[in-house]
């Protein structure tokens, strides 16, 4: 049985025992909150303008993130909440694999795949959450790409969708990355939205010119996390070919709704499994509290030092 098939068949499995929270340390799990993200696209108050730390053009106002108040995503006032930790858990490896050692020639790990078996099981809420968690917390600038092009539910939430974006680039290289990124509320965040819609946008992301785009951005950006907002894998054929291009992919999956036979077929499309790491999302258990918590999260593929046991899985 192959590492893949052991995890997911953990995940059809009976929770085991309870563990504390410190025990559960690979844990990737994402909590649910009261409400949805869309439940909270209220009016947005004001916010003064921050400098800019991450690349954009300095002449772009701000985006507003935080000051959009959006139910249960991290902000500088959610710090008690369990939220900001569940995150640090997730964040905490893929930092370390981001910048903890050598990759392989031509592998960008700074470069991340937010992606899911299928539609609505969390990728926007994570990737932003995720993003957020790392520019407010480390040391690190993050940049956020919408390349969900088919559904740019991340330019939408955060009020982007008129503003040109992945797309346009991918269509004209001539245009200047900077000129396109947003400063936002969030220093060390920046944020590039899906762009404008084009019938071919999904092909977009399987193109070379999207091949190009990851190149230059690991290289520009090599000591920032790029982090890319993306279509199911089982949706459309580009994802996967997206993913290949990708130094780590995040495979959130929806706790209690996504049915294994989809997750093991998604992951069945990744070619490096070793770059995998699984987010179980939308969980009802309290990881923290040491109440009733369960080690539940999964990853496989451990880094650099375990390429030869994924290949072999
Ligand atoms: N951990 C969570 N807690 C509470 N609500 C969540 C959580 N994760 C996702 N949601 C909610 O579930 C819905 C779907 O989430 P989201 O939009 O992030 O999914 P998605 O995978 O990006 O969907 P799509 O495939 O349509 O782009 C949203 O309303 C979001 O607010
Ligand atoms: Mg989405």
């Amino acid at each position: 049985m192959s590492i893949i098939e052991k995890a997911i068949d953990r995940l059809g499995e009976e929770p085991p025992a309870p563990r504390t929270a410190a025990d559960a340390a690979p844990v990737a799990e994402a909590p649910r909150e009261r409400s949805t993200i869309e439940a909270a696209l209220t009016s947005a108050p004001p916010v003064p303008a921050a400098p800019d730390a991450a690349g954009a053009a300095p002449a772009s106002p701000p985006l507003d993130v935080l000051a959009l108040g959006l139910e249960g995503i991290i902000s500088p006032h959610s710090e008690r909440s369990r939220t900001p930790e569940e995150y640090r858990m997730i964040k905490r490896p893929l930092l370390q694999r981001a910048f903890g050692g050598d990759a392989p020639l031509g592998v960008h790990r700074n470069v991340v795949m937010v992606t899911s078996s299928v539609a609505g099981e969390g990728k926007t809420f994570t990737s932003l959450n995720l993003a957020i968690s790392i520019a407010m917390e480390m040391d690190r600038t993050v940049l956020l790409v919408d390349a969900d092009l088919a559904k740019p539910g991340l330019s939408k939430l955060l009020r982007m969708q008129d503003s040109p974006g992945l797309t346009d680039r991918l269509l004209d290289a001539n245009l200047d990355l900077k000129d396109l990124l947003r400063r936002t509320d969030v220093p060390k965040l920046t944020v590039l939205s899906a762009g404008r819609r084009h019938r071919r946008s999904t092909e977009l992301l399987a193109s070379n010119a999207m091949k190009d785009l990851l190149d230059e951005l690991a290289q520009r950006y090599a000591d920032r996390v790029v982090l890319f907002d993306s279509p199911p894998l089982l949706a459309t054929s580009e994802a996967s070919v997206l993913a290949e291009q990708m130094g780590q992919i995040c495979v959130v999956v929806e706790s209690g709704a996504t049915p294994q036979f989809l997750v093991k077929e998604a992951l069945d499309l990744l070619q490096h499994k070793d770059r995998v790491s699984l987010v179980l999302n939308k969980t009802k258990r309290d990881l923290l509290s040491g109440q009733g918590s369960y080690y539940y999260g999964y990853r496989y593929g451990s880094g650099y030092g375990h390429e030869k046991d994924a290949a072999e899985a």
